[in-house]
């Protein structure tokens, strides 16, 4: 479809062969159609870990509730154990300025609601680690060298020069759209744009860029990762995933000149020299789950909020200068990661709480977001909202979202090459959202377009 497609470097290294298929819902599904018996139970009403409530958008009014009483509450029981649900805007930026305090290391659990499964430590024993240790779930100061070496990709000079590539794809994409027809936003724009950008980012072999959509839907589900039945299938899919990168990684040592990809950057780091096979592996993931399900769920929730907010669809419309502030604003929306976790390492108190070492702490941007201590009208699109800036999708502090300029790169140029072809696009059909806690956002958005 796009006519930009990087030519990787081959140097005849056969691919291994890699299972393109289940995706990751139909294996969950099908498990679950099985097994009903093992959906997951959820007694606490404020156990906001539950699923059906993303899918159903029904979200809302429990965190507003919660919100209403506190900052921060302690959940005794859920499918994932204990834990605290940090619900305030100011709780969560207060948590994420103390990363000793508040562990993201994989060594506590790491930075989902999911712990590491019980059993892994015989596992570990066995030299059989499962764990891809990544530096968004490093404390200091390994994960300050490992940041490092991915940044210089995305400093503003490196994002601007990929702006005019981004336009291009985003163009092409959009001028081969149906017209009067209804059709999936989410398979035929938003994952079409986001892997290709990756595919691009990593020198990634352009026939193959939806292996990046299927590996980081296995990768990135908390609710598949609570299945004890489908790990084997999991981390075999993983390992595949593992043996593909380790060619292009292959491939790139033997480059003459290293490439300007993220995976020769890497390579040819200082830092490099620190990681370890699992660990660039690790962060192969990262980016790849980071910048998937991320900036696809944001491009689906664009059409979505305007279509549902047709007074702001119209001051889009009419002011296109808007559009930077409206990316913001639908990032506020969004959300596309419902929540990141610490763990507590020292006894210490938190809004009139006191967090135990070794307690869990699930930081719910989804609700910060909605704060209306800090947002006025939380629950309504506004593209002028002065402070919309202020909002928790990208976190917080040292770990805040390294590739966010790159996201709000591309969001922006989606809105603005969709206004310069005067396109409307119109909720037409299904709408289904992801069964999931963690990532937020949308399975299927039925559309169609129109003009203004
Ligand atoms: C709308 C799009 C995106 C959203 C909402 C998002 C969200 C986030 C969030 C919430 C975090 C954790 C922040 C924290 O713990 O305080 C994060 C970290 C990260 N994101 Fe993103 N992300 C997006 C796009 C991207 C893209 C495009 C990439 C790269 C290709 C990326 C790569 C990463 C990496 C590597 C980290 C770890 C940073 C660290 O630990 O220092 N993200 N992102």
């Amino acid at each position: 479809m796009a006519t930009i497609a990087p030519t990787p470097a081959s140097q005849g290294i056969q691919r291994p062969q890699v299972r393109r298929e289940p995706s990751a819902y139909d294996a969950l599904k099908a498990h679950f159609a099985e097994h009903p018996e093992e959906r997951l139970r959820h007694s606490h009403p404020w156990d906001v870990s539950r699923s059906e409530i993303y899918a159903e958008d029904k979200w809302q009014p429990i965190f507003a509730e919660m919100r209403k009483a506190g900052q921060l509450h302690w959940i005794p029981e859920s499918p994932f154990g204990p834990y605290w649900a940090v619900v305030g805007h100011k709780a969560i930026q207060h948590i994420e300025a103390l990363p000793e305090t508040f562990s993201s290391s994989w060594e506590h659990g790491g930075i989902t609601i999911l712990d590491r499964p019980e059993g892994d430590d015989a596992a570990l024993e066995n030299g059989d680690k499962r764990e891809l240790p990544m530096f968004i779930a490093m404390d200091r100061p390994q994960h300050t060298g490992q940041r490092r070496t991915v940044a210089p990709k995305f400093t503003p000079t490196s994002i601007a020069d990929m702006e005019a590539e981004i336009r291009q794809r985003t163009g092409e994409l959009l001028d081969s759209l149906p017209r009067g027809e209804v059709f999936d936003w989410v398979d035929t724009v938003s994952i079409e744009l986001t892997t290709g950008m990756l595919a691009i980012l990593f020198g990634f072999p352009w026939e193959d860029r939806r292996l990046l959509t299927f590996w980081s839907d296995w990768a990135g589900d908390t609710e598949l990762g609570a299945v004890r039945a489908l790990d084997e299938v999991r981390w075999g899919i993983l390992q595949e995933m593992a043996a593909y990168f380790q060619t292009l990684w292959i491939e790139r040592t033997m480059d003459k000149e290293p490439g300007n990809d993220l995976i020769s950057m890497m390579i040819h780091s200082p830092a490099m020299n620190q990681m370890s096979p699992e660990e660039f592996m690790g962060n192969l993931v990262l980016l790849i789950v980071g910048g998937n399900d991320t900036t696809r769920n944001t491009m689906s929730g664009i059409i979505h909020a305007l279509d549902k907010f047709p007074d702001q669809r119209k001051l889009f419309e009419e002011q296109p200068e808007l559009i930077p502030n409206a990316v913001q604003e639908i990032l506020r929306m969004q959300v596309p990661l419902a929540h990141m976790r610490r763990t507590c390492t020292e006894d210490t108190e938190v809004f009139g709480q006191t967090i135990k070492a070794g307690d869990k702490v699930v930081l719910w941007y989804i609700s910060a977001n909605r704060d209306d201590e800090v947002f006025e009208n939380p629950d309504k699109l506004d593209i002028t909202r002065e402070n919309a800036r202020r909002h928790l999708a990208f976190g917080y502090g040292i770990h805040r979202c390294v590739g966010a300029r790159l996201a709000e790169l591309q969001l922006r140029v989606l809105l603005e090459e969709l206004h310069k072809r005067r396109m409307r696009v119109h909720v037409a059909g299904d709408v289904e959202r992801v069964r999931a806690n963690f990532v937020h956002g949308f399975r299927k958005l039925e559309v169609e377009i129109t003009t203004f």
